[in-house]
């Protein structure tokens, strides 16, 4: 066979799947980095657009559990991510909490949450750099904000940005965060105009979010337990939790985030900024007669930023046809379990292994969509509503623990105890299970009659 020939047989070949990823937050890059991973046949086209000027992280810490870990390690990250740890996690028991109650002059060591595995904090750029380094940078448009779509017969999604361009694809997924506006189409697709998920809602909950530098730190407060082990304090109607992470160089840096709950605020809508800065004054005066080590943080945390905690009411669908949804985008939580983004990494993950499967084509897409959806709706629904539960024991706010009051340091040690067996139990999700089980399951389901 001559070369000609050979040319001409891979231009025969069936054209590429073009896949589009609107967004470039922790659950985009992490699905064009996977895409770019399996992809080994080159079958798949695909683009990010990003309508930010540059790829930035806001927020700061974040903490990863070994159910997400072992995504990380599947798709080779746990070397580069590797280099921000402190110590190399393994499977051994580990203490993910220490849990005290803290909303009285002297706080109360309730009881360590323990785990198999380790729970990671990283510094959220450092994840999104690991992302970005394994991806192709001609793959990613930014200053691209998604207007509109629209699915024709013939050429597939025609998308528009703001700045008058378009572009065209075979599958779309919206990984734009919670005010997404693939989410938004996706609903009005299926006649589902005024569906209550159409738009975020407020949790009734303002988060203050920050890091502080470990000298500040040990020089208010010297060898201040958080320096080496995560904590959560918890409160009647606010709750923190603070933990140390690696960054770059080495330097530690202690993330916080401290919560101030609003029950008769929950499912509102909200008008107010997303991210604002505030003043060390409002925090301060939200956490007045707590535990002096506590206190210390609050004390330390110069640049903090309040952060309305808004979330989604449940969807029935993550995808329909061409259209997919993953991330904030699809299943926006409250922070409490600290899972948004391993969902988002899941949601990935599932779906880069869907598209890059030899059997995947063109025709096969709404297929896929059913499967993603099967698989990732009820596991994506099920975490937002254990992290709106886990937030409610959190704050004594949860069936059985209404009668606790703000302050009270007189709550019976069994009462205290029962909070931290239902956090477990909560939490036992994030490192008893792995989401191979659900890879497994979806491919048996994609491939199933094929
Ligand atoms: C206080 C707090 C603490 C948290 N802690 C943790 C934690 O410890 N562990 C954890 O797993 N999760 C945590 N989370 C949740 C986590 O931050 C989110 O779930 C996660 O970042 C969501 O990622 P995403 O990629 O879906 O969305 P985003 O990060 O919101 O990214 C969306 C991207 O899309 C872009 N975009 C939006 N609209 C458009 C458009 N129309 N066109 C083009 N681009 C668009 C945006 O600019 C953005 O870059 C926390 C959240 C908060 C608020
Ligand atoms: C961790 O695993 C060991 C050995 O299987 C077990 O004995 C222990 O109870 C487990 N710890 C937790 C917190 O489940």
């Amino acid at each position: 066979m001559s070369m000609n020939n050979t040319v001409e047989l891979e231009t025969a070949q069936e054209p590429q799947i073009r896949v589009a990823i609107i967004g470039a937050g922790i659950g985009g890059l992490a699905l064009l980095a996977a895409l770019h991973i399996f992809d080994q046949n080159n079958k798949l086209d695909i683009n990010l657009y990003e309508s930010a000027h540059q790829i930035t992280e806001i927020g700061a810490g974040i903490g990863m559990w070994p159910r997400t870990w072992n995504i990380m390690k599947e798709l080779g990250f746990d070397e580069p991510l590797g280099n921000f740890l402190s110590s190399i996690p393994d499977n051994n028991e580990h203490i993910a909490w220490q849990l005290r109650k803290a909303d009285q002059p002297e706080g109360i060591h309730i009881q360590n949450l323990k785990i198999n595995g380790s729970i990671l904090g990283f510094h959220r750029a450092d994840v999104q750099q690991t992302f970005l380094q394994r991806t192709n940078p001609n793959s990613i448009h930014v200053n691209k904000r998604l207007t509109s779509f629209e699915e024709t017969p013939q050429e597939g999604i025609h998308l528009h940005f703001n700045d008058g361009s378009s572009a065209k694809c075979d599958i779309l997924v919206g990984m734009d965060g919670i005010n997404s506006v693939v989410r938004k189409g996706l609903l009005i697709k299926q006649g589902l105009s005024t569906s209550a998920s159409l738009d975020p809602v407020w949790t009734g909950t303002i988060a203050y979010r920050g890091l502080i530098e470990q000298a500040g730190l040990e020089a208010m407060f010297p060898g201040h337990r958080v320096l080496t082990t995560p904590v959560m304090y918890v409160g009647k109607l606010r709750h923190a939790i603070a933990y140390p992470v690696q960054h770059e160089d080495g330097k530690v840096l202690v993330n916080v985030a401290a919560f101030v709950g609003n029950p008769s605020k929950e499912n509102t809508p909200y008008s107010e900024a997303p991210v604002s800065p505030c003043t060390q004054e409002e925090i301060l005066d939200a956490y007045a007669g707590w535990e002096p080590e506590f206190q210390a943080l609050l004390q330390c945390l110069s640049q903090a930023k309040r952060w309305p905690i808004a979330d989604l009411i449940p969807l029935d669908s993550y995808a329909s046809g061409q259209i997919f949804i993953g991330g904030d985008a699809a299943h926006a939580m409250p922070p409490h379990q600290g899972s948004g983004a391993g969902q988002a990494i899941e949601d990935a993950y599932i779906l880069a292994k869907l598209l890059s499967h030899p059997k995947a084509t063109k025709v096969l897409i709404p297929k896929i969509s059913e499967v993603y959806n099967s698989i990732r709706q009820p596991r994506g629904n099920r975490v937002l509503a254990a992290s709106i539960r886990t937030g409610l024991l959190c704050e004594f706010l949860a069936p059985g623990f209404e009668h606790v009051r703000e302050g009270d340091a007189h709550v019976p040690f069994d009462k205290l105890h029962e909070v931290a067996e239902l956090l477990s139990k909560e939490l036992e999700w994030t490192w008893k299970e792995s989401a191979e089980g659900d890879v497994e399951r979806a491919l048996e389901m994609f491939t199933g009659g094929l």
